[in-house]
């Protein structure tokens, strides 16, 4: 592969991808849907934590979003106007199955049907996330992913899916950045539903992958998608410490563990690591792991889904110390480090984004690799990359985004360098294909190749966007 992928490359001045290569965009329901009560959809808990003052940037919320939910003709047509071979989506889980258990809403679950048949009709595979964080209010009343039941009810909601997709859509994932929904939602509260307490975020983490596991085991028992593709889409990232001295190396050690091999340990190799159990030890005896569990969670998939932005740089900071009683001190700032929350993070060199954070592919190619060569053969897909910059249209109506086409080249050289190791990568998603709602960002913060003007929802493509169906019409990054 390698001599053959470098000769292609100088002959043809590309940087040239596999011709089956799945060439993306990606969203997410809650962030482009809008349409949040209508159709019989209920609320989510980003419904819900977002009409919480303070927890979202200016007040925002997933209300109308993009607006998608009323323009998906005119959005798929986009994407095919951009040459796209694959649109990674997600599916609203109060949208389909509303309040989280009971029947399918057939009105919400025309909407996917309309939008995978009008992607296949585009010849854009279909790549379908059952769950990118908006779980149904109802369940988060009965405990959240902080109670086990939520893990079988995902599982109901997987078989639903299929029964009514799997015939159209040939690649799954089960769960979106499950750090985040445990870490972000439950340690540090930055994310919904706003919990702050480590051992729930803990207890989140094991049930999360429960689900998932239940739900690979759901898709491959449902009739329609037994032949699909199933996969798992984590964040996992670069973590470098900041010197060679060993407390750097333990905290990068520690951060690792929380942020990478929590995951990737329990679904490939049906274990946890033995040294995220003993630095969390204190918090918790992991009494929530069942027997069997394990077993389920390692339910063989066929792709590891890989969202990568920025590599982190982490340092020892002070351990804590004992804490007198009663003394303010004794309660802990929220963390979404579990039992780590002494590391400190630095900011690594390289250019900034609007997000403020840093330009550095060589994390990626770093990553995919070392996937490659610590868990094996699972074949990757970058399911998420890209950067968010305060774009606005000239008054021509045009959008230079010179940065995010420096940012997605050089990542996308760098995921070239990959394959050129020997990595098994299948596709690249840009996130995103619209500017959209971003979290605890809001509308702030703008990731799409493709602007939206909130105000009246009009579209127009950006430079990035253009460049990006170029790549794609020429198979590969121009060099040179
Ligand atoms: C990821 C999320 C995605 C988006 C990007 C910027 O963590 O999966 O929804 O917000 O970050």
């Amino acid at each position: 592969m390698t001599s053959s992928l470098k000769t292609e490359a100088a002959t043809e001045g590309r940087l040239r991808f596999p011709p089956e290569f799945m060439w993306g965009a990606a969203t997410a329901a809650y962030q482009i849907e809008g349409a949040a009560t209508e159709g019989g959809r209920t609320p989510s808990i980003w419904d819900t934590f977002s009409a919480t003052p303070g927890k979202v940037l200016h007040g925002d919320t997933g209300a109308v979003a993009a607006d998608h939910y009323h323009r998906v003709v005119e959005d798929v047509a986009i994407m095919r106007e951009l040459g796209l071979s694959a649109y990674r989506f997600s599916v609203s889980w109060p949208r389909v199955r509303p309040a989280g258990s009971g029947p399918v809403n057939p009105t919400g679950m025309a909407f996917y049907e309309r939008l995978v048949d009008d992607l296949l009709a585009s010849q854009i595979r279909p790549v379908l996330t059952l769950y990118h964080w908006d779980l149904p209010q109802e369940l988060e009343d009965a405990g959240g992913w902080t109670n086990r039941d939520t893990a079988y009810r995902f599982a109901e909601y997987a078989s639903l899916v299929a029964d009514r997709l799997g015939d159209r859509v040939g690649v799954w994932a089960t769960l979106n950045e499950p750090w985040c929904s445990a870490m972000l939602g439950h340690g540090s509260g930055e994310h919904a539903p706003g919990r702050t307490d480590p051992v729930a975020a803990l207890t989140a983490t094991h049930h999360l992958l429960l689900a998932h596991g239940l739900g690979v085991q759901a898709l491959r028992a449902s009739r329609l998608a037994a032949d699909a593709q199933v996969g798992f889409v984590i964040n996992p990232t670069t973590v470098r410490p900041a010197s060679a001295a060993a407390d750097d190396v333990d905290a990068a050690r520690r951060i690792d563990g929380l942020m990478n091999r929590i995951w990737l340990d329990p679904v490939l190799r049906g274990q946890y690591p033995a040294d995220v159990q003993a630095d969390t030890s204190h918090l918790t005896g992991w009494d929530f792991v069942r027997d069997g569990d394990l077993d389920t969670i390692a339910r063989p998939i066929d792709l590891l889904g890989v969202n990568y932005y920025q590599p982190m740089l982490v340092g020892a900071g002070e351990p804590p110390g004992p804490v007198p009683v009663g003394s303010p001190d004794a309660v802990p700032a929220p963390s979404a480090w579990p039992g780590s929350e002494h590391v400190r993070f630095l900011q690594p060199p390289g250019p900034l984004t609007d997000m403020g954070w840093s330009v550095d592919p060589t994390g990626l190619r770093e990553l995919l690799s070392r996937i490659h060569r610590d868990y094996g053969d699972v074949p990757l897909v970058i399911t998420e990359n890209g950067a968010a910059y305060p774009d606005e249209p000239n008054p021509a109506g045009q959008v230079h985004d010179p940065e995010r086409v420096e940012y997605l080249r050089g990542h996308l050289a760098a995921a070239h360098e990959a394959l050129r190791e020997g990595v098994d990568l299948r596709g690249y998603f840009v996130w995103s294909l619209l500017d959209n709602f971003e979290w605890a960002w809001g509308y702030s913060k703008r990731f799409g190749i493709v602007h939206v003007d909130y105000a009246t929802q009009r579209r127009t493509l950006k430079d990035s966007a253009r460049w990006y169906r170029d790549v794609i019409a020429g198979g590969g990054v121009p060099v040179g």
